[in-house]
């Protein structure tokens, strides 16, 4: 028999290596012969999964983490057609059936028939239908033919793996959240949040045209990161407010687009930076987007946070300005980014060099074994995207 390994949610700030079941071709009583086994090729770390890790969620103890997931297969179900042994693929993180109402309409984020408890599902994570998690060597992936991304080439794959690894969430979800805000030739785009989804839609502004990108967020290092491949920043430490610093960098403190990668555990601005305000990120958006810009929201809001700043937080209540927003003509766009709608054109344009990803968000390897520590790296706020390499595959 084959064997696993995994990284494990024990309980908050604690998540070990540990041996786990080699995966089959099913989900508790589900027949999943639709489904292929991976062998783990490169799998993230995601501020997704630090929600769960700092006990904000209501994760159970025991999970195997991990939704971004790019594998070489190494067995296909019977039902899969398409989908050969050998091919190394990109997984998106939602998990779809392709059968459903809403997969026909290509909103893979919400498929109907992968979780029982709502729609949408996602590999290793909290609500999201129990599938496990791919910060393992080895892991099942159903509906192989409808989620997977075939590279063209394998070798090639592997020499670009840094870039390509980022297709199975945040560089689809960044550029989502820049496309859901407009973005287009000469836009001028704020992003709040400075870590790797938020780099990853500073990368997929410039890659849609945008005349100014500018990031904001409180870490230095993350900042510095974002002036590296070309954007302007703005230090939501100072105590002159986001749409002052707006200002003197557009001349005016609007801008046309705005893109939230933040979400739910959002800290406030100036004497208020080290100190959670939810609501922090939407209302500053609102007051900052011109009338009639559009506004992106990737950052994650939950219905239960037992860590909440009080009783609204703890169910998802938050205190949105939306009279401003209703006044301003805003459009919102929030939800699981549905990646498959991105991530053929997006490798294209990695692998035809239009676009370095890797570079805008810092991709740095680690093997599984470190997985632990750059769960911790990055929950002090490195400016790095930990990609766990649990076969020694990629090339250092
Ligand atoms: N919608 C989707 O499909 C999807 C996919 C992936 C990730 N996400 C979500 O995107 C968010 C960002 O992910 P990440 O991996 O970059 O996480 P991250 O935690 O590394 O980055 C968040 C950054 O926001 C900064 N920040 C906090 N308050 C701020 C404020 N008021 N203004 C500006 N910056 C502020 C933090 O300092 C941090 O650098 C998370 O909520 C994650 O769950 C959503
Ligand atoms: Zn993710
Ligand atoms: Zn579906």
């Amino acid at each position: 028999m084959a064997s696993n390994r995994g990284l494990v949610y024990l309980g908050p700030h604690n998540v070990e290596v540990q041996t786990t079941d080699y995966p089959e071709l099913s989900l508790g009583t589900r027949s999943c012969q639709h489904g292929v086994i991976l062998k783990v090729v490169a799998t993230n770390i995601c501020g997704s999964d630090q929600h769960m890790v700092r006990g904000r969620t209501t994760a159970p103890s025991g999970l195997v983490l991990g939704h971004e997931i790019t594998g070489q297969v190494v067995e296909a179900g019977q039902d899969v057609e398409f989908i050969s042994v050998g091919d190394i693929v990109s997984v998106p993180f939602n998990i779809a059936c392709g059968r459903c109402r809403n997969c026909k309409e290509g909103k893979t984020g919400i498929c109907l028939h992968v979780n029982p408890a709502r729609p949408g599902a996602a590999y290793g994570y909290v609500d999201m239908g129990g599938w496990v998690g791919g910060q393992a060597e080895y892991v099942m992936v159903p509906y192989a033919d409808f989620n997977l991304l075939k590279f063209p080439d394998a070798d090639q794959a592997l020499e670009k793996i840094r870039d390509l690894t980022l297709l199975s969430d945040i560089f689809p979800t960044g550029f989502h959240g820049a496309v859901s805000a407009g973005v287009g030739p000469g836009s001028i785009v704020y992003i709040a949040g400075g870590g790797p989804v938020g780099l990853a839609s500073a990368a997929g502004s410039q890659l849609l045209g945008a005349a100014l990108v500018i990031v904001g967020d409180m870490i230095p290092e993350r900042l510095a990161q974002a002036r590296s491949f070309g954007c302007e920043t703005v230090d939501l430490t100072q105590d002159a407010t986001l749409a002052e610093q707006i200002d003197q960098i557009v001349g005016e403190p609007e801008v046309d687009s705005a893109v939230d990668c933040v979400g739910f555990e959002a800290r406030g601005h100036g004497s208020e930076s080290n100190v959670e305000r939810p609501a922090t990120v939407l209302n500053s958006l609102m007051e900052v987007t011109r009338a009639g810009g559009s506004i992106g929201i990737p950052g994650l809001y939950v219905t239960g946070d037992p860590g909440g700043v009080d009783e609204n937080a703890k169910v998802g209540n938050l205190g949105i300005r939306i009279g401003l927003g209703w006044a301003k003509s805003h459009d919102f766009t929030t939800g699981q980014c549905p990646v498959m709608r991105y991530h053929r054109p997006l490798m294209q344009a990695i692998l035809h060099e239009k676009t370095r990803p890797a570079e805008a968000v810092n991709v740095t390897v680690i093997s599984l074994d470190e997985a632990p520590k750059g769960y911790k790296d990055f929950d002090k706020g490195a400016a790095k995207k930990y990609v766990i390499d649990p076969h020694g595959m990629v090339a250092v």
